[in-house]
């Protein structure tokens, strides 16, 4: 019985930090696997298509990330649970991107830059955190830990998933029928859903344009983007025609379409828009494999799996 590290640009780190943590389990790293029967549990971020197939004992898919679109992708994905990964390190620091992007966006930071490099001193009129009324797309494990901070902050809450939720201190809307009157009453966007077949593109400039149309506090400038979910959500073209157009105001961006993104993206360039590689919430080696082993433990042990894949769902 054998674990096997796959598709991570961090699988030489995974496996070391592995052989470290469980010297006395038989861990290998893929291509070099010796006999596909041997592997029974996989760690996993993007695996080559079609591979996971090639192993006829694979029990469990952990993922290395908490979203898991690169592997349900494969069309040829074993019928095995995916375990997505959920761990307090990670929230807190897609906590600390939200919170710093919320803040930095609502206080004018940017332009106050940009008059700092030109040594321009401006008052520029900002809002208060009460008069700012903050929309988060996506009310998992990410989106309560981020709007839970930003309630502290003294945000306007409200959020927005696929089923109906009811969460202390903040309005709740679900699913299409609710979407609209959420977008309405949202000033500053943050995303954290999945990418799947339904919310792929959703980030598009007819949802920008119904982005704040009621009530905005009028020393907000517009609608504010912090998309941190997935790149496959957003239309980039979209997002600099309504900068440009006034529907949006200033984004903050940690997923793209194409990653890295590409040194052409006029993204770059952009005086309102700031952009991280894919950073927002960072994971340890340590943290990934000791959730990984322990979910190799609880499966000998008869235990059920932490944080199951609902596949149907697709997240
Ligand atoms: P969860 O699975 O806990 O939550 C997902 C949320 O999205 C749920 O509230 C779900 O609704 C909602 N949702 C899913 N589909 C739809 C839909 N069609 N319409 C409306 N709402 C929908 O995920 P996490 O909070 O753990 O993570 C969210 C995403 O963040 C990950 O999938 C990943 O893509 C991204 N991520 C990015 C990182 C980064 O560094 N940039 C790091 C980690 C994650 P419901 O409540 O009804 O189920
Ligand atoms: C994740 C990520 O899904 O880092 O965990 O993007």
């Amino acid at each position: 019985m054998a674990l096997m590290v796959i598709g991570s640009d961090r699988a030489q780190d995974f496996f070391e930090t592995a052989k470290k943590l469980a010297p006395e389990r038989d861990i290998r790293i893929w291509p070099d696997v010796g006999e596909p029967k041997d592997i029974r549990f996989a760690l996993a971020w993007r695996p080559p298509a079609g591979v996971l197939a090639s192993f006829p004992n694979l029990q469990v898919v952990v993922s290395v990330g908490a979203g898991v679109d690169h592997l349900l992708g494969d069309p040829q994905l074993p019928d095995v649970p995916i375990v997505r990964y959920v761990n307090p390190d990670l929230t807190g620091r897609m906590v600390e991107y939200v919170s710093l992007h919320t803040l930095l966006h609502g206080r004018r930071m940017l332009e106050f830059q940009e008059l700092q490099r030109q040594l321009t001193w401006k008052y520029l009129p900002e809002p208060a955190a009460h008069q700012i009324r903050v929309g988060i797309m996506g009310l998992g494990v990410l989106g309560q830990a981020a709007a839970r901070a930003l309630g502290v902050l003294g945000y306007q809450m409200r959020g927005w998933s696929r089923t109906s939720r009811a969460i202390e201190g903040m309005e709740c809307f679900s699913g299409d029928a609710e979407l609209d009157a959420f977008l309405n009453e949202s000033d500053v966007l943050v995303v954290l859903l999945p990418l799947t077949p339904a919310t792929s593109g959703i980030l598009n400039r007819r949802l920008f344009q119904r982005l704040s149309l009621r009530g905005r506090h009028p020393r907000l400038p517009g609608p504010i983007l912090i998309n941190a979910g997935r790149g496959g959500l957003q239309i980039e073209a979209d997002i600099l025609t309504s900068l440009e157009a006034g529907e949006l105001y200033a984004a903050s961006l940690d997923v793209f379409e194409t990653e890295p993104l590409p040194d052409t993206s006029p993204l770059w360039q952009h005086p309102r828009v700031v952009i991280t590689p894919h950073n927002a919430a960072e994971s340890t080696d340590e943290s990934v494999v000791a959730y990984f082993l322990r979910q190799v433990d609880r499966a000998e042990h008869g235990e059920s799996l932490e944080n199951i894949v609902d596949q149907d769902a697709g997240y």
